[in-house]
């Protein structure tokens, strides 16, 4: 493997997509070959699963084993038939959520067992694990707020993501990620999501600069 593999990891509304498209441009800038790309639905069949777990109108919503279960899909399925051979050419690939969000919403935050996450994801990656993580990490009121107002703005109006779960919940999740950091500090960095966009992604990139030196 001789790409970089990097993720952006953090809770509801706290700004991945700018983040992300803001760091792609940057390293697009420095003459990397990036492959952006996002769990789930980062593959014509993950845009199905994706459809399933979060958007609007689907009767028959899956419980929160079947909803592992289809993360899970999703990842075996993206990290085969992108992550892998992009890396394999070189790329540099750029993942908006990855293994450790399964560990934040479906072990911490609807409390499944950990161990089996942590077998799942082994699983579904191949023990492929991100260069770099960034963990945006952000008051949970604060990002609920923002994910909502974005909904009312109709952009991404068709999905529905955990932003109508209750306030616990998504403290469980900032905790879960804040946990993962904690055990991996060289691979998952925090950085604080409060701010402007600019000043957000000043801090990005200080997350990451030692890898492009
Ligand atoms: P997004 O907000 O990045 O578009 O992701 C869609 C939703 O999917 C988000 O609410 C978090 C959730 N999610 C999980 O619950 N588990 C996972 O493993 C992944 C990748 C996402």
């Amino acid at each position: 493997m001789s790409g970089l593999f990097l993720t952006l990891e953090g809770g509801e509304g706290t700004g991945k997509s700018t983040q992300i498209r803001r760091l792609e441009a940057r390293l697009a800038g420095l003459g990397w070959k990036v492959v952006r790309t996002r769990e789930p639905g980062g593959t014509p069949l993950g845009g199905r699963l994706r459809a399933l777990l979060v958007e609007t109108g689907v009767d028959d919503a899956p419980g929160p084993r079947a909803e592992l279960l289809l993360y899970a899909a999703d990842r075996a399925h993206h990290v085969d038939s992108v992550v892998r051979p992009a890396l394999a050419a070189g790329r540099l690939v750029l993942c908006d959520r990855y293994a450790d969000a399964t560990v934040a919403y479906q072990g911490w935050g609807r409390g499944l067992d950990l161990g089996v996450i942590a077998q799942l994801n082994r699983l579904a990656t191949g023990g492929l694990r991100p260069h770099r993580t960034v963990l945006l990490d952000l008051e949970p009121a604060e990002g609920v707020r923002r994910a909502l107002d974005r909904s009312r703005r109709g952009q991404e109006a068709r999905e529905v993501r955990f932003e109508h779960e209750e306030r616990a919940f998504h403290e469980r999740v900032r905790q879960g990620y804040l946990d993962v950091a904690a055990r991996e500090p060289d691979r998952v960095r925090v950085v604080d999501a409060a701010g402007s966009p600019d000043e957000v992604e000043t801090r990005v990139w200080a997350a990451v600069e030692d890898l492009f030196r």
